[in-house]
């Protein structure tokens, strides 16, 4: 037990040593009652928790000047813990998100096995039933617009070869929310995708004529491809067209969530008996030589027409997973900071849209497609990496 939190602290260290660019900021402010860590800027302002590295709160004015929160979470930190659904809210999947076939792949020759958690246990999803965001985090440092947390996720869990030490920062600045992601490979050759989790609802459930998020406009002006997957949403290798007003067809327009929901093809759309959106698309941006993630346009653009907030998604990320949350049944609940009294303060079907920034889902068990640097990392590569950046303005609403 000793020996491995030592060489827990040794690997921190190294890969602390490796981030040259990291200085970690010089304050430690703490916690409030919930459990909470706040973090703020102009226009925004932010509250994290140590499980799963997760946002909890997003508190951002609305066209009218009112505050909205317009992430899902829960109130008190110390439920995610014992939160029996637990639908991965606003957290780090790792050390792999989305599903691995199988809940298997093979690196170097050598296949793993790791542990299954879905559809009867034919597939892992987001790094196992004891994935990084059912596990706290360390606050590593914490000041008024920042805060990082670390992970050390041990050779072996799950299944996954190798150690990986990880870093999350989250940082504010005026009307933007900034994720800086960094993973070391520190033993062995081990996949390694991560994302942010986050379920939006940009109405912070206070829209007096509807609960879901069916009315908000999506424009992905860089997907027009997106992973084809089987019933249970497994990629099956190949990568489909998007075609122009067909239901998946965000690239050449903003579009309604809801806009298509009448169209057949929206049926089975996200797997079996699921209507609407549980889909990674691809980013292509390569015909525009070489760029930079941070000025070259947003991924995404998601707007409510009534609250009048919309976040444009910028990453250096490949793919972009939307969910749009034809699973909620009305179960879980909302936070005492959203919803009205006049109704259910739960989430409803289609109540939230759920945005990552990835890489191609299950790139490890589709060699064919050539994104081995972008999925399995060893001790001797560069660090996984993942930027984002999600920057919030309002729209004059009707
Ligand atoms: C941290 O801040 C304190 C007080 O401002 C200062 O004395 C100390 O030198 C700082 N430490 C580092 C490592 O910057
Ligand atoms: C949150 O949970 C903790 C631990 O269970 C408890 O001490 C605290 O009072 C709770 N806070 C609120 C506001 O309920
Ligand atoms: C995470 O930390 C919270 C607050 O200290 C605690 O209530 C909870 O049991 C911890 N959960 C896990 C999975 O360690
Ligand atoms: C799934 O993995 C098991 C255990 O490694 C193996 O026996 C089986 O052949 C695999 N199935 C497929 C379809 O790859
Ligand atoms: C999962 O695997 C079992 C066999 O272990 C099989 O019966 C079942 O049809 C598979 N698929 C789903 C979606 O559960
Ligand atoms: C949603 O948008 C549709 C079409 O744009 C409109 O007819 C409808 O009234 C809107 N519903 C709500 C609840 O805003
Ligand atoms: C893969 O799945 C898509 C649906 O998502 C389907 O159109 C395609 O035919 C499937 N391809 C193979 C080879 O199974
Ligand atoms: C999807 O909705 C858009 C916008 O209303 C429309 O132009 C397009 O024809 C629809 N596509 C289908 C397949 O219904
Ligand atoms: C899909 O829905 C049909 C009709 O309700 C049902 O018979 C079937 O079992 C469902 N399939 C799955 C995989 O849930
Ligand atoms: C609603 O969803 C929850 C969580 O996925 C599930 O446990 C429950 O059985 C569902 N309830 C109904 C009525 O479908």
């Amino acid at each position: 037990m000793l020996s491995s939190k030592l060489s827990a602290v040794v690997s921190l260290l190294a890969a602390t040593a490796v981030a040259q660019s990291y200085s970690p900021p010089n304050s430690t402010l703490g916690s409030d009652a919930d459990g909470k860590y706040e973090i703020s800027a102009e226009g925004i302002r932010g509250l994290f928790i140590p499980y799963g590295a997760s946002i909890s709160n997003l508190f951002i004015n609305d066209a009218k000047g009112i505050e909205r929160d317009i992430v899902l979470g829960f109130d008190n930190a110390s439920h995610y813990s014992v939160d029996p659904f637990h639908p991965h809210l606003g957290g780090v999947p790792g050390r792999y998100a989305n599903r691995i076939k199988n809940s298997s792949f093979v690196i170097d020759g050598v296949k793993y096995q790791v542990t299954p958690n879905e559809n009867n246990n034919n597939d892992t999803l987001h790094g196992g039933p004891d994935g990084w965001d059912w596990r706290n985090f360390t606050v590593v440092s914490h000041t008024t617009d920042s805060i990082t947390f670390s992970i050390v996720d041990p050779d072996g869990k799950e299944g996954f070869p190798g150690e990986v030490v990880s870093y999350i920062t989250y940082t504010m600045t005026p009307n933007t929310w900034h994720i800086k992601m960094l993973a070391w490979a520190t033993t062995k050759k081990t996949p390694i995708m991560l994302s942010s989790h986050t379920y939006w609802n940009l109405d912070g459930f206070q829209n007096p004529d509807t609960p879901t998020a069916l009315n908000y406009t999506l424009h992905m002006p860089y997907s027009g491809q997106r992973i084809g997957t089987d019933g249970i949403l497994i990629p099956n290798g190949t990568i489909l067209p998007n075609l122009q007003y067909s239901v998946n067809d965000f690239w050449s327009g903003p579009k309604q969530i809801g806009a298509n929901f009448s169209a057949p093809e929206i049926d089975g759309n996200c797997g079996t008996n699921c209507t609407g959106y549980d889909t990674c698309y691809l980013v292509n941006r390569a015909q525009n030589g070489p760029y930079d993630w941070r000025t070259i346009g947003p991924v995404a653009t998601l707007a409510s027409p009534w609250s009048g907030i919309q976040v444009d998604v910028f990453t250096d990320q490949d793919a972009f997973q939307v969910y749009s949350c034809g699973g909620q049944n009305g179960t879980l609940p909302i936070k005492s900071t959203q919803g009205l009294d006049s109704r259910p303060r739960v989430v409803e079907k289609y109540g939230c849209v759920v945005m990552e920034v990835e890489d191609w889902i299950d790139a490890i068990n589709q060699p064919e497609w050539q994104r081995d640097k972008k999925n399995i990392f060893g001790p001797d590569d560069p660090p996984y990496v993942l930027e984002a950046a999600y920057v919030f303005s309002v729209n004059k609403t009707p």
